[in-house]
């Protein structure tokens, strides 16, 4: 007897009916493999990875998430051909330039996150301007990861309370988990609920090392530019059906 598996749309609604994850992070990667597949040359996909990401930061306004994570250039990408690199940095200029207003209106605070004093000047000025006019805005906190890695952001946290240390401002008892959170650059915002890769690679890739402790991680094989509102109500919907446990047990 043949079993016929029938496919269940997840919508929209479906997720509206449990709990939300208040903090959803992303690594936007698989852009290249996306443009390769087509013919076409890898920038190709970066540029169709910024229309990805203006679909997914408007889902989410419409669902209320209050907080998103995206990874949108790591410490490490400057490895990268430098035609490539400084494509990825006029692309964010880019978006910004075309998105700004409409993000603003929306209640979106642009918020970047990495070294960014080692950005190029003009991806800089563009990227503080955003920052400066959205900082008020409180819907929907839109942290960029911006020549963003985690160990380097830890190494900062640790530089800035030894200073503190040292100049008597802190003492190292005072120093705790609580505390050593404030210093990273997600100060005051609650870790990710949920972590999303595409592309297929199960690795973080330096990313959130201190705040993915507790993370759920939701990987799927569709390529960032290919990632629609419909693949995060699936990881979503997945992210519900989970048990957290955090370390305990859930003794009912
Ligand atoms: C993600 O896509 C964008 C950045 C890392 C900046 P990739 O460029 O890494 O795409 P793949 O992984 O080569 O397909
Ligand atoms: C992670 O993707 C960084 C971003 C998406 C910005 P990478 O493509 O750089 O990661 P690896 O090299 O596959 O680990
Ligand atoms: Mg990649």
């Amino acid at each position: 007897m043949a079993f016929f598996s029938r496919k269940v749309n997840i919508e929209k609604k479906d997720i509206l009916k449990k709990p939300l994850p208040k903090h959803i992070a992303i690594i936007m990667d698989g852009n290249g493999r996306w443009a390769t597949k087509r013919g076409l040359p890898r920038v190709a996909g970066h540029r169709a990875g910024v229309e990805s990401l203006k679909n997914i930061v408007e889902f989410c306004l419409e669902i209320n998430i209050p907080y998103l994570t995206v990874y949108a250039f790591s410490t490490e990408n400057w490895k990268r051909p430098r035609e490539e690199v400084n494509t990825l940095m006029n692309l964010m200029v880019e978006y910004i330039q075309k998105e700004l207003e409409i993000l603003d209106k929306n209640g979106v605070r642009i918020n970047p996150i990495g070294k960014l004093d080692d950005l190029p000047v003009y991806t800089l000025e563009y990227i503080t301007n955003a920052y400066l006019q959205t900082k008020n805005n409180n819907r929907l906190v839109l942290n960029v990861a911006l020549n963003y890695g985690g160990r380097a952001e830890i190494i900062q946290a640790v530089r800035m309370i030894s200073e503190n240390v040292k100049k008597g401002i802190l003492t190292i008892d005072e120093v705790n988990e609580n505390l050593f959170s404030q210093y990273l650059y997600t100060t005051n915002q609650p870790d990710p609920d949920l972590m999303i890769r595409p592309s297929g690679e199960m690795r973080i890739s330096n990313f959130l090392l201190w705040q993915l402790a507790y993370t759920e991680l939701w990987v799927t094989n569709v390529l960032w530019p290919d990632f629609k509102p419909h693949h995060l109500i699936k990881a979503i919907y997945d992210f519900q059906n989970r048990e957290r446990r955090f370390g305990g047990l859930n003794l009912n």
